[in-house]
């Protein structure tokens, strides 16, 4: 059984897989190194720290020598890399934390796998494997009748993130074609679900229509993308790392192509039945419009679209479907319904994401190293 190191494993859908990857291989170590920025949260994974099978590592993937270290220590066959700024309009705000985390990150990664794997081999070479999670939108933008992103098309990246994501890519192929590092690597399509933070569009609308504020709309709202259920995601890597080709790439999606305007207005009609149907529930969000009777879609605001906004994602997963097995089990009205109960579920968790108090929560329960006392 494989074990693991897991980067950016507090962060959305790093935390969802180790969760995930928890309960489905009962005998398999997680090692997670994870910088903790501000999207990273330490309290995600707070109900496996009494798991001797787990380990939290407070660490910087950018930092010489560490993920060697524990590479070495912890005796890890596999690294699962998810850790990278992963917000589009921050990297159009600020791209260079992006180029050092996705790029310069990666690289020191490989690096690590490399030395430890290959040079002082450590692990036989057919048991490691160096997983690369990355994106869709390394491909650039579709007009509304091109056929959907295949593993052959070429890259097109067009904002700092997708670039930086795309150079990550191109670096995790080199070690495979240069070295013979054990690679794989997903493109996957947009995910949603629990944990996520609410600067994306699916979570900040749901917790912007709870809140009575503005759900801003980029544009015309008519841009598209292909959404998938985190959870789904999480069975698709463990599917390529049992039965994905080294040296391979596969798309992952779900094949649920939607316009911004029809998300937001489809949480917005499950918000409101939510509401409606308790009320408890209505009595502890009274700004929410549908506490008042009122229907959440009079919160949309259309405001300046994001410069360079790329129009279109979809994404054809047959390749992994084909070698792996692996089909979506949530649709997107399923996951959606899933989603939206969480976050009413989970109110203080997005609260204090929100208002920045985990962090003293972390701080009390853990001190500057994330280790659990
Ligand atoms: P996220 O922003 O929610 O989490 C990123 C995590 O990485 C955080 O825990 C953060 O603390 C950690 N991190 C950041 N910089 C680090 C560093 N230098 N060293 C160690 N840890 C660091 O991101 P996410 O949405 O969960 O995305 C995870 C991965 O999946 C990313 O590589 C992203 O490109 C990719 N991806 C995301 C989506 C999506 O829809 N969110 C879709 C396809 C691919
Ligand atoms: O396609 C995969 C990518 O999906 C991942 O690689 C990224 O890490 C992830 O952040 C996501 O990128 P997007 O830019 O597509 O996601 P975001 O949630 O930021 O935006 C989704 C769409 O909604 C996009 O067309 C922009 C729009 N939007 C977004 C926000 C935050 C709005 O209209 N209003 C908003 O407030």
């Amino acid at each position: 059984m494989a074990d693991l190191l897991v980067t950016g494993g507090a962060g959305f859908i790093g935390a969802n897989f180790v969760h995930y990857w928890h309960a489905a291989h009962p005998s398999s170590r997680i090692v997670v190194l994870d910088a903790l920025t501000y999207a990273g949260n330490r309290a995600n994974l707070a109900a496996l720290d009494a798991d001797p099978r787990f380990t939290f590592v407070h660490g910087d993937i950018g930092t010489e020598g560490l993920a060697a270290d524990l590479l070495r220590r912890h005796a890890l066959d596999t690294v699962v890399h998810f850790a990278a700024e992963s917000h589009v309009d921050r990297s159009i705000l600020g791209p260079d934390a992006f180029l050092q985390t996705n790029i310069m990150g990666t690289h020191e990664l490989l690096k690590a796998a490399r030395q430890v794997w290959l040079e002082e081999q450590r692990v036989p070479r057919d048991r490691a494997r160096f997983h690369h999670v990355s994106t869709d939108e390394v491909y650039g933008s579709l007009s509304f009748d091109d056929p959907p992103f295949v593993e052959t098309t070429p890259y097109a990246p067009n904002s700092p993130y997708s670039a930086s994501k795309a150079a990550s890519d191109h670096l995790v192929r080199a070690y495979h074609h240069t070295y013979g590092l054990p690679v794989t690597t997903t493109n996957c399509s947009n995910n949603y679900g629990p944990w996520h933070f609410p600067e994306k569009l699916i979570p900040l609308l749901i917790v912007n229509v709870l809140l009575g504020r503005a759900i801003p709309v980029y544009g015309d709202g008519r841009n598209v993308r292909d959404w998938l259920y985190v959870e789904d995601h999480a069975r698709a890597i463990d599917a390529v790392l049992a039965r994905g080709r080294v040296g391979e790439v596969y798309n992952v999606g779900g094949r649920a192509e939607a316009a911004n305007i029809d998300i937001v207005r489809t949480v917005c009609a499950l918000v409101d039945d939510r509401l409606r149907a308790d009320a408890a529930l209505a009595g502890r969000f009274p700004a929410s419009p549908a506490s008042a009777g009122a229907a959440s879609t009079t919160l949309i605001t259309y405001v300046a679209d994001r410069p360079g906004h790329d129009r279109r994602y979809a994404i054809a997963p047959d390749k992994l479907t084909a070698e792996t097995g692996w089909t979506p089990r949530e649709t997107l009205s399923t996951g959606l319904a899933r989603t939206v109960d969480w976050f009413l579920a989970n109110e203080p968790w997005w609260r204090g994401v929100m208002d920045g108090s985990y962090r003293a929560w972390i701080d009390a329960q853990y001190g500057a190293t994330g280790a659990a006392r």
